[in-house]
């Protein structure tokens, strides 16, 4: 049985944050990468915009693209930069909780980057923040961000985000960028999906439900092969060592799928391949040279989006609600990968998502306790 009790967290609502790009409507995304383009066009024009402004990126998993595209975002709106890229290096080593660093850092800075391998961990991290957060990735869960740089690409490179087939193939388990952009692009009309994955690499299901909920048609496939002539989108993925519970299972999952010229061959024209990188071996690099293959475009795209997006979360004046679900007794994160269930200090909502209750952080299904009866 479920017991829903009071709030016993009081939100002080007081700064905007960007945990999920759905926190937001699709004009604020589309309004963002006009923003983007613009940046793009005319970056001369946006050289003082952040001046006297200080960014700190916290990044406790390793990164290159996100955390120095924000860092150049920065720097090239005038602004400055503080923060740590490995958390050992930082107070965090100490034993240093994830509330107690947000609640200092932020105290130095204006916006805070943050990466983690917990989900949740960027929402936990807002609950204490004294300026505006950005999720730039939190564990397997979300990375809004990319998708905002996959977005932005296919926008300027596809000239729609509508009416598109859109293969991802790979890890579509453990890819947060997988999973965001998933939620991001069933938001737009006439978007068809073919999920090519292993079955042990499955999408997630409640991906699947959002597909669903928002009337996207998708398949599901193993072969790459088999799809890629039906593509006007090709996202490739890294099969993610670090995110698997065993060396072994990593290991059998890993030189499966292989985009190589010779499939390329079969691809339609004026296919769009992207990665959010890094590559290992997924695709070879013999594809580079084709002009379909937009990856190394996609991340400098990226670092334009990323100023957009962070002149705009410094002058947001809405400020939206963090967290909607309601504290519950007999229901418990039963996700060895959610922030919540490492930092014992948190509210823990529960949301209702399609009949079933899920952990607000990371959006997994709840488990049902037995309450003890009262004495
Ligand atoms: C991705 C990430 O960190 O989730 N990379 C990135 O941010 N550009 C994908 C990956 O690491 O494979």
């Amino acid at each position: 049985m479920i017991r829903v009790f009071e709030r016993t967290f009081c939100m002080e609502k007081k700064y905007p944050h960007f945990i999920d790009l759905n926190d937001y409507p699709v004009e604020w995304w589309n309004k963002l990468m006009k923003l983007g383009a613009e940046i793009y066009a005319h970056p001369q024009r946006y050289v003082q915009a952040c001046a006297g402004k200080i960014m700190a990126t916290l990044f406790y998993e390793p990164s290159t693209r996100t955390q120095m595209s924000f860092q150049s975002a920065m720097i090239r709106l005038g602004g400055s930069i503080i923060g740590f890229d490995n958390p050992m290096s930082s107070s965090v080593s100490k034993g240093e909780n994830l509330k107690d660093t947000t609640k200092v850092v932020s105290s130095y800075s204006d916006i805070l980057i943050i990466r983690h391998p917990m989900a949740g961990a960027a929402k936990a991290s807002a609950l204490s923040a004294d300026c505006p957060v950005i999720n730039a990735g939190d564990g397997g869960h979300l990375h809004p961000t990319q998708t905002l740089t996959d977005l932005m690409t296919l926008r300027m490179e596809k000239g729609r985000l509508d009416h598109l087939t859109i293969g991802l193939c790979g890890d579509l388990l453990y890819g947060r960028t997988v999973h965001s952009l998933c939620k991001a692009l069933s938001c737009y009309p006439n978007n068809r999906f073919v999920l090519i994955s292993t079955p042990e690499l499955r999408i997630p299901e409640y991906i699947i439900k959002i597909l669903e909920q928002h009337g996207c048609s998708y398949t599901e496939e193993t072969s790459l092969d088999h799809a890629i002539g039906e593509l006007d989108v090709l996202y490739m993925t890294r099969i993610q060592r670090e995110r698997f519970p065993s060396e072994a299972e990593y290991l059998a999952q890993k030189d499966i799928y292989r985009l190589t010229p010779e499939k390329m061959a079969h691809a339609k024209a004026d296919l769009a391949v992207l990665h959010p990188l890094p590559r290992v071996d997924e695709i070879e690099a013999a594809v580079d040279d084709d002009d379909r293959a937009l990856y190394f475009k996609q991340a400098k795209y990226g670092m334009y989006i990323r100023m957009a997006l962070i002149l705009t979360m410094l002058e947001m004046k809405d400020v939206p609600e963090l967290l909607h679900g309601e504290q519950c007794t007999g229901l418990r994160c039963v996700n060895p990968k959610c922030v919540a269930t490492h930092e014992h200090y948190l509210p823990h909502p529960f949301l209702m998502e399609s009949g079933h209750m899920v952990c607000e952080y990371c959006e997994e299904r709840a488990l049902e306790e037995e309450i003890p009866a009262e004495r």
